[in-house]
């Protein structure tokens, strides 16, 4: 459960500074106010998170750090940094979209083990992950019909670009659905190779 709680603080911990990191890199771009606004109300949401799963970690006899923890998030935060619709195509619609698809599971294992402290934390980082994910795909389809590109297309090449591996299902397609992500999003990985996959 230590290891388990552990990634988790790792995982909100990245989240907080890739929030920022994409506030602060890209605040030069001519986006709404409201981008902005809704950014740093991720970033706050992540700032909890981190503060209930660490707290949690603590409560169970370790702390952040006791542990080691993998770069992963922060080198597709660093591969992205040059390009803001890469940024959103790989951190909220398939980072967090990943954490949608995962969260239920490890909600009921760890329910499961008989920690119930634990279990609401994580159901109630999941139901502010969905607008995490909602967040995403809203400006990237914003930042494409701007661009006047195929944001389909354009997600497709991007993920294909700065994300190693295809995404895996099984799909939380509930949780994704409420988020306004489209099959259109996740499902083109499992289709033979054709002119969309060039
Ligand atoms: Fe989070
Ligand atoms: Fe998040």
């Amino acid at each position: 459960m230590i290891a388990l709680v552990h990634s988790l603080a790792h995982i909100e911990l990245n989240a907080i500074d890739m929030v920022f990191d994409m506030i602060a890199r890209f605040c030069q771009m001519d986006l709404p106010r409201t981008f902005w606004d809704e950014a740093v109300k991720v970033g706050l949401d992540e700032a909890r998170h981190y503060e209930m799963i660490s707290r949690r970690l603590e409560e169970l006899g370790s702390f952040y750090g006791d542990l080691p923890a993998h770069g992963g998030l922060w080198d597709a935060t660093i591969a992205t940094r040059h390009d803001l619709l890469a940024r959103l195509a790989i951190v909220p619609l398939v980072l967090e979209a990943r954490g949608l698809d995962v969260s239920p599971s490890m909600m009921h294992q760890v329910r499961s083990a008989g920690d119930e402290a634990t279990a609401d934390i994580i159901n109630k980082i999941y139901i502010d992950e969905i607008t995490h994910v909602a967040f995403g795909i809203k400006w990237f389809e914003y930042i494409c019909a701007a661009q006047d590109v195929n944001p389909h297309t354009k997600y497709r090449s991007l993920v294909k670009k700065y994300f190693r591996g295809p995404l895996k299902p099984p799909f939380n397609e509930m949780a994704r659905t409420q988020a306004g992500l489209t099959a259109d999003y996740y499902q083109f990985d499992m289709k033979p190779a054709g002119p969309d996959h060039a």
